[in-house]
């Protein structure tokens, strides 16, 4: 053993610095957060938000990373999901091209969807809530 332990002291209790691994998030608790950003971004492209669309993307992006970062056996589809069909919609995005945002955003959803069927998830199809967020403004501002 080290000659100090790491011993993590919430306030309201402790637990050892090995405990942590665990309580780490894995892709249950995060991919919620993804879809949740995922549709940010879609009702921000549909109101023409650029700057919106763009910051949610990249959101979504950071969690995909930690994600993959977190669990390593998806890392080589994460990635290629977010070099290829994340790419194509952050062009759109950041070329204002709001026609090729559609269908490039549609593209996003089916991989998505497909990487889904290839971890035996077939009965999570994830699809663009019909309403946008209620909680945000998607309103382009200057
Ligand atoms: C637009 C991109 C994506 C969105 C919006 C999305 C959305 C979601 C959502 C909402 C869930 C949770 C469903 C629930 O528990 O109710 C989920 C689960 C999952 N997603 Fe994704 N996903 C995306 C991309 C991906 C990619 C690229 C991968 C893998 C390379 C992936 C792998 C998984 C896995 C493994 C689960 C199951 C997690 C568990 O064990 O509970 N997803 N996804």
């Amino acid at each position: 053993m080290a000659d100090h332990d790491h011993t993590i002291d919430t306030g309201k209790g402790t637990f050892s610095l090995e405990d942590l691994g665990p309580l780490m998030p894995g892709m249950a608790e995060i991919m919620p957060l993804v879809g949740s950003r995922i549709w940010k971004c879609y009702y921000a492209g549909k109101a023409h938000n650029r700057q919106l669309a763009a910051f949610q993307l990249k959101e979504a992006v950071n969690l995909m990373e930690k994600g993959a970062f977190l669990r390593p056996k998806y890392v080589d589809n994460m990635h290629k999901f977010i070099e290829e069909e994340v790419a194509d919609v952050k062009k759109a995005i950041d070329n204002e091209d709001w026609d090729g945002f559609e269908p490039a955003f549609a593209a996003m959803v089916d991989a998505a969807n497909a990487y889904h069927d290839v971890y035996d998830k077939s009965y999570l199809r994830w699809k663009v809530p019909d309403a946008p967020p209620p909680d945000l403004d998607m309103t382009p501002r200057g």
